[in-house]
């Protein structure tokens, strides 16, 4: 592809800035932020003057922190790699203690004095969600955010625990923070594919008239995991699937789906559709929630010939958990264009592959000219956006075999992102790097946040706070597509599951 022909926003300037990152020790750091970080420092898309201040509450000296982060840094040891360490500095703290943060600020301003980056902070909070309020209180109380050319605060998913939490958590932040200065990370938006559901709707005529009940039976996302709790048990094992997966992926992705044509392509107007998809869900009743969704968690089994333990004897989780690790949902959104249209959710740790697939199922033909002639039913139109791995666009339709017999076949068109020569960049780069630029188009707002709360917090008070919940969790041998409910869930509405 020529570059005449690519139509590129102009990219904004990354000013230089000083990135303070809670959770320094954390698997968030050590695995996505910081590899992240030096791909964008090795693609020259860092300013020359800026630095990383990690703090957290394990003892390291700077030494042993880049030693660390360098064993998890992609590429190959170098000149370039040492330079990019020798920007990484890290404390100790505590995250109750104001005078700890107060120690931090002094580091802080000699680091900007060091670095010449203005005063141009970065808070990166990457600590369990219950850590999040505490630390933005103390970011405010300790003068962290007084006298600065400007701050931003990054909230790592999930914000908040349930929408009293997040009401809170939104509360303190504004005490210190403008709204424009909140950067609520869902790294999936981030995703190339992602953004891309967007551009597919809005940037071809062809697809948005047919957009709606008219033509469209039923939408569908997987987002499958082979991988299991791995060190984040402890952490998992009290917030489950509908914390980690649904309230924020997973109806993200859904809201790209639904949502109507924004007027501008530009962040405000982006959330304001978003939010009324959201405020659109038709509430899942208390007593209609085991209708609407099936739990499961997984038992041992094996996954590429691989023997995996069960979700309860994995390190860090208790021996009697009940907490989800996969789910189903049945979701309705009350508006004109989707009124009757299921939208069926679907995600769950320790499945037979990795996939993460919204597949759009349209109407099967009304009358169908052939009955009689043909003894297979015509098979409806889908359009799939593969989002990982091997990301892709493809649509199935109907091919008549050639010979002498009328024989109809399904095929599939298919555009595949390995066609650009261009590599896919890591979802992390692009959420750290719009951040860096200030640039709001792929983050979270307030309200779209605590309303996709008040949708699944009576769900998860029915979960953790009813009496039989155990009755409503199955179980399913890891390696498998979840519990067989799950299968029975949808094949009941004369539907199935569909993954390519
Ligand atoms: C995270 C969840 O947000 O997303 C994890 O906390 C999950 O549990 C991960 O494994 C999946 O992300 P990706 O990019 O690998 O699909």
């Amino acid at each position: 592809m020529t570059e005449e022909r690519l139509q590129c926003r102009i990219d904004p300037i990354c000013e230089p800035f000083g990135l303070i990152i809670f959770g320094a020790s954390g698997d968030l750091t050590r695995k996505k932020l910081l590899p992240a970080l030096y791909n964008l420092y090795r693609h020259g898309l860092l300013p020359d003057n800026f630095f990383i201040l990690g703090a957290a509450r394990t003892a390291f000296d700077e030494r042993g922190f880049r030693e660390l982060i360098n064993s998890f840094l992609p590429g190959e040891e170098g000149e370039e790699r040492e330079c990019f360490l020798s920007h990484l500095y890290y404390r100790i703290i505590d995250y109750d203690g104001l005078e700890s943060f107060k120690t931090l600020k002094r580091k802080l301003i000699s680091l900007e004095g060091i670095y010449k980056t203005g005063k141009r902070r970065i808070f990166y909070l990457a600590v369990p969600p219950l850590l999040c309020e505490g630390i933005a209180k103390l970011i405010g109380e300790s003068g962290l955010t007084r006298g600065t050319d400007w701050n931003k605060i990054v909230v790592e998913k999930p914000f908040g625990w349930d929408a009293d939490s997040a009401r809170s958590l939104n509360r303190t932040l504004h005490r210190y923070f403008q709204e424009e200065d909140i950067f609520r990370i869902d790294h999936y938006l981030g995703k190339e594919t992602v953004q891309d559901i967007l551009l597919f709707r809005f940037a071809n005529s062809i697809f948005e008239p047919i957009w709606n009940r008219n033509h469209i039976d039923h939408v569908q996302i997987t987002v499958a995991e082979s991988i299991g709790v791995g060190e984040r048990a402890g952490y998992y094992d009290r917030a489950g699937i509908i914390r980690d997966m649904f309230q924020n992926h997973i109806v993200q992705l859904l809201s790209l789906v639904a949502m109507e044509p924004p007027p501008t392509f530009r962040p405000l107007r982006i959330r304001e559709e978003k939010v009324k998809v959201f405020r659109s869900l038709r509430p899942i009743e208390k007593k209609d929630i085991p209708e609407y969704t099936v739990f499961g968690q997984y038992v041992s089994g094996e996954i590429e010939g691989v023997a995996v333990p069960a979700y309860r004897s994995e390190k860090g989780v208790r021996r009697n958990s009940n907490t989800p690790t996969f789910a189903t949902m049945k979701l309705f959104i009350d508006n004109w264009r989707w009124q009757g249209v299921p939208f069926y959710l679907r995600s769950g740790k320790r499945l037979r592959r990795r996939v993460t697939e919204v597949s759009v199922h349209f109407k099967t033909v009304p009358h169908s000219i052939f009955k009689g002639i043909v003894s297979e039913e015509i098979k409806p139109n889908v359009l799939v956006f593969r989002l990982q791995p091997d990301e892709s666009i493809n649509l199935t339709f109907q091919t008549k075999i050639p010979g002498t017999k009328l024989c109809f076949r399904d095929v599939t068109m298919n555009f595949s992102y390995r066609d650009y020569t261009v590599p896919i960049p890591e979802a992390y780069e692009r959420v750290l790097l719009d951040c860096l630029r200030g640039d709001q188009m792929i983050f979270v707002g307030q309200e779209g946040v605590e309303i996709a709360w008040e949708f699944f917090t009576p769900i998860l008070d029915f979960l953790e706070k009813g009496k039989k919940i155990v009755f409503h969790i199955h179980n399913y041998r890891a390696g498998s597509w979840g519990p067989w409910e799950a299968d029975e869930f949808i094949r009941k509405d004369g539907r199935q599951w569909w993954v390519t």
